[in-house]
C-alpha cells in the first residue's frame, strides 16, 4: 500500500491542479488528453501514442482482441473494407495465430453502391474520397505477420462465395449502405460465440446509410450493439 506524507500529499493536490489546468488549456484549442489504463494487469498492446486521434476504435480493438485469444475463441479474422490496411494491419499485429481475410475492390467504391446512396437519399461522404489509391501490394506491406493473409479482391458480397470459414473476429468499414447489410449477412451468422463485428460508421453523419443498414438488420434479427465513442461511430455486435 502506498502512503503520502502531508507533503507529498500537497504536492500531489498541486500537481492535479497544474494538469487540470493544462488540460482546460488544451480544450480550447480542441485538444485532448488521453489517459491510459491504469488498472490493467498487463502491458497495453496498442500504445497510447498509437494514432492517438482514434485511440478508442483501437483500444477496444485490442481489449475485444485479448477477450477472444483469453477465451480461446475459435475461428478466422476479417476486414470488409480495407483501403490502405490500416486497421487491417492491427488486427493483423493482435491475431497472430489467425488466417485474415481481407476484402476490397482495392479500387475504391463500385458505382452501384453510390447509386443506391443517392437513390435512397443517403450521405455517403460528398464522394470526395474514392479509396482507389490504394493495392494489394500496399496493404501486405504493412503486415507483420502476412503469411496469414487472404486477399479477396473484387466487389463484396460475390468474393465472399466459397468461404466456409467461422470468424472470432471481424471489422466492416465499407462506409456505404449496401456493402454493410450485405457485410452482416455474411458474417453475423458465421460469428462464433464469443465473437465481435465492428461495424463503423454508425454514427457518422457523413455517411448516413451506414446507420440504416444496421438498424434493418439487426431489427430483422433481433440484435443488439454497443455504440463506441470512437471518431467514425462504431458500434460493435458480439454474440
Ligand atoms: C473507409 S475505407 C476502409 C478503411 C479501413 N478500414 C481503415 O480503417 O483503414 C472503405 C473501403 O471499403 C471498400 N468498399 C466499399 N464498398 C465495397 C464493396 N461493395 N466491395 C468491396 N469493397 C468495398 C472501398 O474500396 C474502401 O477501400
Amino acid at each position: 500500500m502506498i502512503t503520502f506524507s502531508s507533503t507529498q500529499n500537497f504536492i500531489n493536490k498541486i500537481i492535479f491542479l497544474i494538469l487540470t489546468i493544462f488540460e482546460k488549456f488544451l480544450l480550447r484549442f480542441n485538444l485532448v488528453l488521453i489517459r491510459s489504463t491504469p488498472c490493467l494487469e498487463r502491458k497495453r498492446l496498442i500504445d497510447i501514442s498509437y494514432r492517438a486521434w482514434d485511440f478508442n476504435r483501437y483500444s477496444s480493438l485490442e481489449f475485444c482482441a485479448q477477450e477472444i485469444i483469453e477465451k480461446k475463441v475459435p475461428g478466422s479474422v476479417a476486414e470488409l473494407g480495407v483501403y490502405e490496411g490500416t486497421f487491417a494491419s492491427k488486427i493483423n499485429e493482435l491475431f497472430p495465430q489467425k488466417t485474415l481475410f481481407l476484402f476490397d475492390t482495392f479500387q475504391g467504391f463500385e458505382k452501384k453502391d453510390l447509386e443506391y446512396e443517392d437513390k435512397m437519399g443517403f450521405q455517403s461522404g460528398g464522394q470526395k474520397i474514392d479509396f482507389s489509391n490504394t493495392s494489394i501490394e500496399i496493404v501486405n506491406s504493412k503486415m507483420k505477420f502476412p503469411q496469414n493473409c487472404v486477399f479477396k479482391k473484387g466487389y463484396f458480397p460475390g468474393t465472399a462465395s466459397g468461404i466456409h470459414d467461422k470468424f472470432c473476429f471481424v471489422s466492416i468499414d465499407t462506409d456505404l449502405y449496401l456493402p454493410i447489410y450485405e457485410g452482416l449477412s455474411f458474417f453475423y451468422p458465421r460469428l462464433e460465440h464469443g465473437g465481435y463485428i465492428f461495424i463503423h460508421d454508425y454514427n457518422n453523419k457523413y455517411f448516413t446509410g451506414a446507420k440504416e443498414a444496421v438498424r434493418k438488420y439487426c431489427s430483422e434479427n433481433k440484435l443488439n450493439y454497443f455504440p463506441l465513442s470512437d471518431v467514425g461511430g462504431t458500434v460493435v455486435i458480439t454474440k
